[in-house]
């Protein structure tokens, strides 16, 4: 009798836990979708992924659709087909620019999930884009051998809260080779981060080539932190990054730090200096000891090939020029430097973006401070006209320790654990600045203590799907309490990818 209600009782158990697993598969309204989605509707179905299912494009959309495909490819090992469609086929999965909805502007999308049929409904391609990622997280990251993923039927509408949503990774204090950028690209698309910032040079080192002046490269190019090799990516690699990260609705932005963290250049030619002679290599950690001379002609020579070729290989809108920490600039060189060089970005056809201190110059028309320490040079850009992109240190510096454990990292802005990141609103951290003037969020990952793509990975995740739902989610759709357990969900993911995240104690990590 005993063993009778034990068996019914466990019996019981397992009945529950398979309508709860059944439960998650056909009401798409518990799964923990990062960022987390204006609205979700469930209608208690399941879609079937086999092997046979097509996916369907509209003209104009076969890049999207191939990318799609791809990514289901890697989800169950088998290749998906795609094919051009001007119709709703009757099956399969569908991408339209149908939408109709202006209200889902540039990015967002409409996602409808049926027993048969797939539609993914946006009014420009990066809306699909996103579409296609909000699906992606309805699966496994890997199929089971033999598994056949379900998808829980119902609809996502979606936009975004800030058009840019962007992530920094310093390559000049150690450089970081072209298949690491792409693995991090991947890896940040999946959120829905659709700017990659590269900080190209600094004092440890110059990172791309510049065909007018090769021994920046040559030079510059060949130590970083610690005195180890360092390395550059040429013209042509740069590119390829370019277009990878296009390929997954991400812009890169390059920045040359100017007039400070120069030392990489002033090594490599001598005519930069004031006395005319080159500075010996740096592999240290210190900042703002170096400037280039504003009173010397040939500074804007430099200045201008080097934002003339940088320019020419990059579609994006952007060219930051740094202007953060001249510690060593007197000040009236600092804002004739900045304000020439604004110029010669101008002229080029790019909008400048510069860290806060810009401020203290002339922004130009259209140009963009970049908040990450001083809220009166915030403020100032502000009142002279420029955007703002939110980054700040004490609480979006991705090279911040989580705690005073963390091995990698530095604490000069605080300890950064995973509520603290996610715990704040860029339309209200500077009260005097209005939602209407800021562009959108990024978390900048400064390469110090950080030196090869698992370093990467341990400080970026599990960071930065927060960072990326603060870009995306509004406001009043964000809660801690209710995020981390969304969040605990990705720990297998991350696993899945490879990615070796940090395991933070204050998720309960699946
Ligand atoms: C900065 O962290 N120096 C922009």
């Amino acid at each position: 009798m005993k063993n009778n209600r034990l068996i019914t009782f466990l019996m019981a158990i397992g009945l529950m836990v398979l309508v709860s697993c059944n439960q998650v598969k056909t009401d798409l309204t518990q799964t923990p979708f990062i960022p987390k989605p204006v609205s979700v509707t469930a209608t208690g179905q399941a879609f079937k992924l086999e092997k046979t299912t097509v996916v369907y494009v509209q003209e104009g959309l076969e890049q999207t659709g191939n990318y799609l495909a791809q990514s289901l490819g890697k989800i169950t090992g088998t290749t998906f087909d795609v094919k051009k469609s001007d119709e709703v086929p009757a099956g399969g999965i569908y991408l339209s620019l149908s939408a109709g909805k202006p209200e889902l502007g540039n990015e967002g999308y409409e996602l409808v999930i049926g027993k048969k049929l797939i539609e993914i409904k946006a009014n420009q391609p990066a809306g699909c884009f996103n579409g296609i990622q909000t699906l992606l997280q309805t699966m496994p990251v890997k199929a089971a051998e033999g598994e056949i993923p379900v998808i829980a039927t119902g609809t996502v509408t979606d936009y975004p809260e800030f058009g840019f949503r962007g992530v920094m990774l310093d390559v000049a204090r150690h450089f970081f080779s072209v298949e690491e950028v792409k693995q991090l690209i991947d890896y940040v698309a999946a959120y829905k981060i659709n700017i990659l910032h590269l900080h190209l040079s600094d004092d440890q080192g110059w990172r791309i080539e510049i065909k007018s002046w090769p021994k920046l490269t040559e030079i510059g190019g060949s130590t970083e932190v610690g005195g180890s090799p360092g390395g550059f990516y040429t013209q042509e690699q740069f590119v390829e990054l370019v277009n990878y990260a296009l390929e997954r609705n991400i812009t890169i932005i390059p920045e040359i730090d100017m007039p400070g963290h120069t030392n990489a250049a002033l090594a490599s030619y001598a005519e930069l200096n004031k006395d005319g002679k080159a500075t010996q290599l740096y592999s240290g950690t210190e900042v703002g000891f170096s400037t280039l001379w504003a009173k010397k002609e040939v500074t804007y020579q430099f200045i201008d090939d080097v934002v003339r070729e940088i320019s020419a290989i990059s579609p994006g809108p952007w060219f930051h020029i740094g202007g953060d920490e001249s510690h060593v600039t007197d000040s009236l060189d600092y804002i004739m430097l900045i304000n020439r060089a604004q110029e010669i970005v101008t002229k080029y056809g790019k909008k400048v973006i510069g860290w806060d201190e810009i401020a203290n110059a002339t922004p130009v028309a259209g140009a963009t401070v970049q908040f990450w320490a001083d809220v009166k040079n915030t403020t100032m850009g502000v009142e002279k006209g420029a955007q703002v992109i939110m980054s700040p240190a004490k609480k979006a510096y991705l090279d911040m320790q989580y705690d005073s454990t963390t091995h990698l990292g530095l604490h000069w802005a605080g300890y950064i654990e995973v509520d603290t990141a996610y715990f704040w609103d860029p339309a209200s951290y500077v009260p005097a600045i209005a939602k209407e003037n800021i562009l959108g969020v990024e978390a900048p990952l400064w390469s110090e203590t950080v030196t090869n793509i698992d370093e990467v990975e341990y400080m970026v995740f599990p960071r930065l799907p927060g960072y990326a739902e603060i870009g995306w989610t509004a406001p009043a759709n964000r809660k801690w309490d209710e995020y981390k357990l969304r969040l605990a969900k990705h720990g297998k993911r991350f696993e899945a990818l490879g990615i070796d995240y940090y395991k933070s104690t204050l998720v309960p990590w699946e």
